[in-house]
């Protein structure tokens, strides 16, 4: 298919490919990393209700206005946003330097679950209470995570340079149902455990007496990083998507699965970790150390629970991280013409050089800090609290008062062949409610923050 710069497009090979690298580049340590420990941050099940409203009524409707953004003119973020108004190409550049942020420690975490799958079977979980000093020891040496990060780097290289559906498409067909499969698994082991109740409870019996304008930020800024919105990725993976699927649905069964994955994840650690009297606010390491604690304690059978949890972890971020660099490089190609593959290798090598920092900020580079916190710590904030929800609430004015309201109907119903029966609930939501809502939760959180 024909873009409007008038150049050969590669398309999903077929209606699972996309959702599945789609579902792909959602699901990820945002989900197994990041969700189990920021619901233990910020209380248990209260902020897991503000989530969940957050991710069906603005998640899914952002969702499904960069997927028609994308499909509407075929072009990855920055051309889509330049293609209606040159005024509004900051909005897709935006996207694109926080593609770049992003990709500056996801990997190293990435890197993290690799390690441990070798570890698992190099002495990790011979002794319960030292699994906490040893990830200590691991993170802030200078070598060994640099070498597992450089490791998965290239391993993202190697799928985006086949291209969307050689590679992209191929690997998250293959590698997403087996994660799902996995994390069932996990999630039954947990709640069958002895005092699984006490986990149960904190993730679903509400207590609101915790909740605090930094918890809306922290449920909306998951929210946006976990479905993979406010930067234009979903832009650039529509605009590869064919002109007959359904993009609302699409939305919802990416949403969906998102989200499920999100819950399971939850389900997996939480009963388990109260079932073996752990803290739930451990905070990042809470995947890192407390899993594998947990495994330890399991005799035989945790060695190849652990095993199996970090191949999903790895999987999940690799589907994911492989994303965020298809962000800057559509942009490369359809913007400034670049092949392919020097594409690719331009982007790594700058990735890779913002990522050996974050690694190193773990350790011998801790002492450097940028407005008070490690440089790990500063590319995660400045992403997850600010330039998502920034970018999520650029993304609705455009859509709502830039683009054209027939033009978003047409291509909501494919041509009016297909139903959106609450087009209208969407689209007031995207022109009136969410750039509102979500300046006024990142104020008060940031607010909230500082206090
Ligand atoms: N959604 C991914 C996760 O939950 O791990 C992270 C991510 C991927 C964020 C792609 C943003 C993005 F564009």
């Amino acid at each position: 298919m024909e873009n409007l710069n008038g150049k050969q497009r590669d398309n999903w090979g077929s209606r699972l490919g996309f959702v599945m690298a789609a579902a792909g580049s959602a699901v990820g340590l945002g989900n197994i990393w990041r969700f189990p420990y920021t619901t233990g941050e910020n209380g248990g099940s209260a902020f897991i209700i503000i989530y969940l409203v957050f991710v069906f009524v603005i998640g899914l409707s952002v969702m499904t206005a960069e997927l028609a953004v994308g499909r509407r003119t075929q072009l990855a973020a920055v051309g889509a946003f330049k293609k209606y108004s040159n005024r509004w190409t900051f909005a897709g550049v935006l996207g694109v330097i926080s593609a770049f942020f992003i990709m500056g420690f996801y990997p190293v975490v990435g890197g993290w679950a690799m390690a441990y799958v070798v570890k698992t079977f190099t002495g990790l979980l011979s002794n319960a209470s030292a699994v906490g000093d040893s990830f200590g020891a691991f993170i802030s040496a200078p070598i060994e995570p640099l070498f597992w990060f450089i490791l998965f780097l290239l391993a993202n290289v190697v799928i985006v340079i086949k291209g969307i559906s050689g590679g992209i498409e191929k690997a998250g067909k293959i590698l997403m149902p087996t994660l799902f499969v996995l994390f069932i698994f996990l999630a039954i082991r947990s709640v069958t455990l002895e005092g699984a109740g006490a986990g149960l409870e904190f993730l679903f019996k509400p207590d609101f007496s915790k909740v605090t304008g930094e918890t809306f930020l922290a449920a909306l800024g998951q929210a946006f990083f976990s479905l993979s919105l406010g930067m234009g990725c979903m832009i650039t993976y529509g605009s590869y998507l064919s002109k007959k699927e359904n993009l609302p649905q699409n939305a919802l069964i990416v949403t969906t699965l998102d989200t499920a994955v999100a819950i399971l994840a939850g389900i997996a650690i939480f009963p388990a970790l109260f079932a073996f009297n752990m803290e739930p606010a451990a905070g990042p390491g809470l995947v890192f150390v407390v899993v594998p604690t947990i495994f330890a304690q399991m005799g035989a059978l945790g060695y190849l629970f652990s095993a199996v949890f970090f191949v999903a972890l790895t999987v999940a971020a690799l589907t994911s991280s492989v994303s965020l660099l298809e962000v800057v490089v559509s942009y490369l190609i359809d913007q400034k013409n670049m092949e392919r593959k020097p594409a690719v290798i331009l982007t790594v090598v700058i990735m890779g050089i913002f990522g050996i920092f974050a690694s190193l900020s773990m350790g011998v580079l801790g002492d450097v800090k940028i407005l008070g916190v490690i440089f790990f710590d500063f590319l995660d904030i400045l992403t997850d609290k600010i330039f998502l929800a920034i970018g999520g609430m650029l993304l609705a004015i455009f859509v709502g008062w830039v683009v054209k309201k027939e033009d978003l109907q047409d291509e909501l119903t494919n041509s009016g062949t297909v139903k959106f029966g609450l087009f209208n609930v969407w689209y007031n939501l995207v022109k009136y409610v969410i750039p509102f809502a979500v300046a006024i939760i990142a104020v008060a959180g940031i607010i909230s923050i500082t206090e």
